[in-house]
């Protein structure tokens, strides 16, 4: 059992309070992955806030897991100053930031990732056209050294942990699915076959950071789809990330073809459309002993504070609150626990789709009304 501003420590890290700033794209780096001012300022405003722990958008492992604009990279040592003066930026406004590793697989275009993109099968992605190609061996291996290569420089330049984005239809989680993985290889078929990327590249992340360092994963509890990843399968790749040593799991659900269930669903207007994620969580819970997160439409103080409280979960994500209210822990801890204002639209992907960043639509458009 614990409060919403408790502290705690995961793997030596440790964190003011239990609420989480789930990773959101920001689409403000810039053309070669780098940290821009414009991006300092949006976590430094987080820090500010009081989130417990910033995850960052997710941050491409290699050139060839691109995918919206100006996406963060940790691809390549050039990018150390910027990074670094990310992280700095964080410290000293006494907040802590973990960076979300990504490789998109077949969810992105050649035009992003500047060759057809990989996945473990020929199967199309819900929302790109483009037909995948299907990745060797060789591929494999190399990918599984870039995310180690990435988790190196990361802990290198400051970040205080890192989080594999296992979920939401990225590569990793095209390998958990049976649904995109069709191989009839060591990596498909059997659950334990279908999570071997996942786990290999957890291995190769730990050796990268070593015992001492916080990793963490994003996995889906299901893919809320007609043969995708069970909730099953799922309790059993958290528990083979368990017994590896995963220092926690943030628990989300949905990809992009699951139809209303996707990972950002909207219109959540009721206390009871909240925490949408929230079921898949028993399960999890008792197959593993690390800590648990989750994250999907917690909009009410009230609600986090009896997840917590009754022990439920470890800790609480938010994504869109903080895109409109970045002071949002900060505001309840002072007393002010009104709902967060956010109304799930959607709306704050465009400017990003733009190239401008994102922001939220809704609080611009009353600023403007109000002149
Ligand atoms: C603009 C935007 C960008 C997102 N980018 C990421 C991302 O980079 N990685 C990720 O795991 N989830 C991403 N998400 C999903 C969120 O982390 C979160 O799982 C989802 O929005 C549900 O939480 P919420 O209801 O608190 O927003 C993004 C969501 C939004 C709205
Ligand atoms: S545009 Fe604003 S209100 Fe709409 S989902 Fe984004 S942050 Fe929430």
């Amino acid at each position: 059992m614990s409060g919403i501003f408790e502290e705690s420590a995961l793997n030596g890290m440790t964190l003011r309070n239990r609420i989480i700033r789930s990773a959101t794209w920001e689409g403000m780096c810039d053309s070669s992955g780098a940290s821009t001012p414009q991006l300092e300022k949006c976590y430094q405003d987080l820090a500010e806030g009081e989130v417990g722990l910033i995850i960052t958008g997710y941050a491409f492992v290699r050139g060839d897991g691109r995918q919206y604009p100006r996406k963060m990279g940790l691809d390549k040592d050039a990018l150390e100053g910027p990074m670094r003066r990310l992280t700095d930026r964080v410290h000293k406004a006494g907040g802590r930031i973990c960076v979300q590793l990504v490789h998109a697989g077949g969810q992105t275009t050649s035009a992003m990732a500047g060759r057809q993109p990989l996945a473990p099968s020929a199967v199309k992605a819900e929302q790109f056209d483009e037909m995948p190609a299907p990745m060797s061996l060789d591929d494999i291996q190399n990918v599984v050294l870039a995310f180690g290569h990435a988790a190196g420089r990361a802990k290198a330049w400051g970040f205080d942990s890192v989080q594999l984005h296992a979920a939401h239809g990225y590569l990793i989680n095209q390998f958990l699915s049976p649904h995109t993985n069709l191989r009839s290889d060591d990596y498909g078929g059997p659950v334990a076959n279908r999570a071997r990327f996942l786990m290999e590249t957890y291995r190769g992340v730990r050796e990268a950071v070593g015992s001492s360092y916080p990793v963490l994963v994003k996995l889906n509890g299901s893919d809320f789809l007609e043969g995708g990843l069970s909730p099953d399968d799922a309790v059993t790749v958290a528990g083979m990330l368990d017994r590896e040593g995963i220092d926690a799991i943030e628990v989300s659900g949905g990809t992009p073809a699951s139809g209303d269930r996707t990972p950002v669903r909207r219109k959540i207007k009721r206390r009871d459309q909240e925490g949408y994620n929230l079921g898949l969580v028993p399960d999890i819970r008792e197959k593993v002993r690390c800590p648990v997160m989750v994250v999907g439409g917690f909009r009410s103080y009230d609600l986090l504070e009896e997840v917590l409280e009754k022990g439920e979960v470890d800790y609480v994500s938010l994504a869109r609150p903080f895109i409109r209210e970045p002071n949002l822990v900060r505001r309840w801890r002072q007393g002010n626990t009104t709902r967060a204002r956010c109304i799930s639209c959607n709306k704050c992907f465009k400017p990003g789709f733009k190239g401008e960043g994102i922001y939220c639509v809704v609080e611009r458009e009353e600023r403007e009304k109000s002149g």
